[in-house]
């Protein structure tokens, strides 16, 4: 019979057999596909495996601390962490909009990685390069096993020439749900698991306007009250994202404590779908609503006003940007 605990010792043996007693590497986004696939590798190969997790600054509340915390505690992995929000800040200043700002996190992020794998690399014989994909994307892209160039979950361009890797993927045949449980079995943390899809440039393109340190934590602090109430409510898996949406350049009157307010409203788009290409907004219940809005409004001191994105995709997108 075919058992999670079949899938990683097929898995373990197989990597064992391609990456031999080379040293390999891999990108963590705080995502569950590259967390589960380098789990796997660490099983397999152990200390030959050194994680990398360029922290851009756009993750949200708590999620940086889950991969540089929880998840070394719980896997024992070999994690360099490269705290780039200053360079990503600055490389996005005053950029409003939403193709630049991915350009700009897409190239920031290939640099920053490949310096950060030289690093790896001149300290021993790193040949591979450990990536996340699963079977719905190896459909898409039309099969065929890479060997050379990183496609990060940024989906932007490649390694120079002179920093090659073959790719190691063990998670080309499976699916999402069987990744998760995969993930679950690996002891993996729960919030990771079960992490709804976030997209490679994070925040950035969920601030309508340019994006500053304190419009991301406005909206961080909004975002956290979102989740957490979506959690309460048991729902988290009745819902395929959940985007809270700053609109950083708009302000409306409002009342606040006891005086008159100028303040940002944010954008409640919580949606349901089955893979994201067709959407539809989620029906979630009044008062889950209104207990959100309740509290990012006491308690985020620059938002007076939430309003909820009803609009389906098509013709929405999920994401603003
Ligand atoms: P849209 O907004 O196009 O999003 O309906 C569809 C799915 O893709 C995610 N998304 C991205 N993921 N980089 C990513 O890695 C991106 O630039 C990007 N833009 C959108 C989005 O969160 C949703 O799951």
């Amino acid at each position: 019979t075919w058992t999670m605990g079949n899938i990683i010792d097929d898995q373990v043996a197989a990597i064992q057999a391609q990456v031999g007693s080379a040293e390999v590497i891999c990108g963590l986004s705080g995502g569950v596909d590259s967390a589960v696939a380098a789990a796997l590798v660490h099983k397999a190969v152990g200390d030959q495996l050194t994680c990398v997790f360029v922290d851009h600054g756009l993750l949200r509340a708590g999620e940086a601390e889950q991969v540089e915390r929880d998840y070394v505690a719980a896997t024992g992995i070999k994690l360099k962490v490269v705290d780039a929000s200053e360079r990503f800040l600055a490389a996005l200043a005053g950029v409003t909009d939403p193709e630049e700002k991915r350009k700009i996190i897409g190239r920031e992020f290939i640099r920053v990685f490949e310096a950060a794998a030289r690093e790896i690399a001149s300290a021993g014989d790193v040949q591979f390069l450990v990536q996340g994909t699963l079977y719905p994307d190896v459909v898409e892209s039309g099969g065929g096993t890479g060997t050379a160039n990183i496609k990060s979950h940024h989906n932007v361009g490649g390694l120079p020439d002179d920093l090659q890797f073959k790719l190691v993927e063990p998670l080309r045949t499976l699916f999402k749900d069987e990744v998760r449980a995969l993930g679950a079995t690996l002891g993996l943390p729960e919030e990771m698991v079960w992490r709804h899809p976030f997209p490679g440039p994070g925040l950035a393109i969920r601030i309508i306007g340019a994006v500053d340190r304190e419009r991301l934590d406005i909206l961080r602090a909004a975002d956290k009250i979102g989740r957490e109430e979506l959690t309460a409510a048991g729902l988290d898996r009745d819902v395929w994202q959940f985007p809270v949406v700053l609109l950083a350049d708009v302000r409306s009157v409002g009342v606040q404590g006891d005086g008159r307010t100028y303040g940002h409203p944010v954008v409640l788009r919580p949606v349901s779908s089955e893979d994201a290409m067709t959407a539809d907004w989620s029906r979630l219940p009044y008062d889950v609503i209104a207990k959100i809005s309740t509290r990012i409004t006491n308690e985020v001191r620059e938002v007076n006003r939430v309003v909820l994105d009803v609009t389906s995709k098509p013709p929405g997108t999920i994401e603003w940007e």
